[in-house]
């Protein structure tokens, strides 16, 4: 067996899995969230580790076998969050989170101290709220005391790991959301350290996401009821290992991930191409190879807003269920699914969603239906980057929420105009982290030779011709509305 810990924002959900992919456990425990002032969103890295402890002893007591057959334990994590030690690795404040959105002033200091050109050139991403970066500067800033003692910065799945073996490192999967690392080079940038006036030795070594970095020590072996001979390996950003698990490991594999937020992720194999930052572009797990990304901020989160707001309780599968009896275009109803902002490929946290084109006659099946065309429009933004940029997208993984449901993976097939491709058993990011434990503990030559044996196709949902052809004059409508209501804001 392996194990896979996704450590999520919500929740942390440990799988264990057989030597086929198999899932023979999951559990999940849930963790709490601090938001004390608009945009700020904390938590207690204490928490995490309590949890996984938690976790992993629930789940070892459900096994009942031999711990040692555990053999390999990976991670999977939430990005960018900065979690501060000081010189005995003990944290100094709360980890400061990928969702909070107090550096807008850092990010702007940056652009001011290195310039766009140069941070795209050394970074390929540009400076977003979001990443670590700007959070380590705001620190340093408003809480220089705490900024003094500071000896290492870690990632929220580094720290847990260290505490669960004692070595702190990190990978360069989520290195590369922290927008100090120079990604084509896989060094910290000592260019960007020097013009911030950051000392270089704040950032901790660097590790492969398959390198086996140690194992459980005697307290955690002894609080979880692990084996001290099962292998840890360093693990990915939760994005990188969402890839893994959904097979997107050659050039030509894009993933579409519908949650709260929607991710449009597609592997790359050369550190060489320029996206001029409207798509993130991040290191892979998959040893030297990069994906670029675009996100959705409101995807699932429009959905369900819309839900809340006009339906209350009602279950989703009732919510969506009368959107097939509604025609593609929603009877001339259009919704930018902006309700917290958007990122790619705006990058704009204050626009608002709008519907467009409203009259007498529609009836709720025709909003839910504009909904999701609207996410789905939003998601089609990233592929057409892509696509823009010579990429070539033709079958697509769709998971999350959004595929949950046929009509809307139709939807998906006929707006991005590819393949879109359903798994038979979706378990997400800690599957790719019990993919890195398989691959690392030598299961496998490749982690698609591990993708092969673990993941199965169940439907494909092929477009149609004339659904492609009048969703692309949507497209071009919806692509409008962004300029025109920017102002109203
Ligand atoms: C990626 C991002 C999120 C987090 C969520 O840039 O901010 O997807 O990784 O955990």
């Amino acid at each position: 067996y392996v194990m896979g810990v996704d450590l999520g924002t919500s929740a942390v959900k440990i799988l264990l899995v057989d030597q086929h992919g198999e899932v023979a456990h999951v559990v999940s425990k849930p963790l709490s969230l601090m938001q004390e002032k608009t945009g700020f969103s904390e938590q207690d890295p204490k928490d995490w580790v309590d949890q996984t402890v938690a976790g992993m002893s629930d789940l070892l007591k459900r096994f009942n076998g031999d711990p040692a057959d555990i053999e390999g334990i990976s991670f999977s994590g939430q990005m960018h969050g900065l979690v501060l030690l000081d010189d005995r690795n003990e944290v100094l404040r709360n980890a400061i989170l990928w969702n909070d959105t107090r550096t807008t002033a850092q990010c702007q200091e940056i652009y001011d101290v290195i310039g766009e050109e140069r941070l795209l050139e050394i970074t390929k991403n540009p400076a977003l709220e979001g990443f670590t970066l700007p959070k380590l500067l705001w620190v340093r800033e408003h809480e220089p005391e705490v900024y003094a003692k500071a000896d290492k910065f870690v990632l929220p799945k580094d720290y847990l790991r260290y505490k669960l073996t004692g070595e702190l490192q990190m990978e360069y999967s989520d290195a590369a959301g922290t927008l100090l690392l120079n990604v084509t080079e896989k060094k910290w940038s000592e260019e960007l350290c020097d013009s911030l006036d950051i000392d270089v030795a704040i950032c901790p070594p660097l590790v492969e996401s398959s390198a086996e970095v140690g194992k459980p020590t005697p307290e955690i072996a002894e609080a979880t009821g692990l084996a001290n001979t099962t292998r840890v390996f360093a693990g990915g950003a939760d994005n990188a290992c969402g890839a893994i698990g959904s097979g997107i490991l050659e050039d030509g594999k894009t993933l579409v991930s519908t949650g709260t937020s929607g991710v449009v992720l597609s592997y790359e194999s050369s550190n060489e191409k320029d996206f001029q930052g409207k798509v993130h572009y991040f290191n892979h797990g998959a040893p030297d190879a990069f994906y670029t990304m675009g996100v959705t901020l409101a995807a699932g989160y429009s959905l369900s807003w819309f839900k809340d707001v006009f339906a209350g309780d009602e279950s989703f599968e009732d919510f969506v269920a009368a959107v097939d009896t509604v025609p593609i275009g929603s009877n001339g109803l259009l919704f930018t699914p902006y309700v917290a902002g958007e990122r790619t490929p705006h990058a704009d946290a204050s626009i608002r969603a709008s519907f467009i084109g409203m009259d007498g006659s529609h009836k709720r099946p025709d909003f839910v239906r504009a909904v999701m065309e609207g996410i789905t429009f939003s998601l089609n933004e990233s592929i057409d980057i892509f696509r823009k940029n010579g990429k070539t997208i033709d079958t697509i993984v769709s998971t999350g929420g959004g595929a949950k449901n046929e009509d809307w993976l139709q939807m998906q097939a006929d707006i991005f105009d590819a393949n879109v491709v359903k798994q038979t058993s979706e378990q997400g990011p800690g599957m790719g982290a019990a993919m890195l434990a398989a691959y690392g503990c030598g299961w496998f030559d490749s982690l698609q030779d591990c993708a092969d044996e673990f993941l199965q196709e169940d439907n494909v949902f092929t477009p149609n011709r004339d659904s492609v052809d009048l969703y692309k004059k949507l497209f071009t409508l919806y692509q409008k509305v962004y300029g025109q209501t920017k102002e109203l804001n």
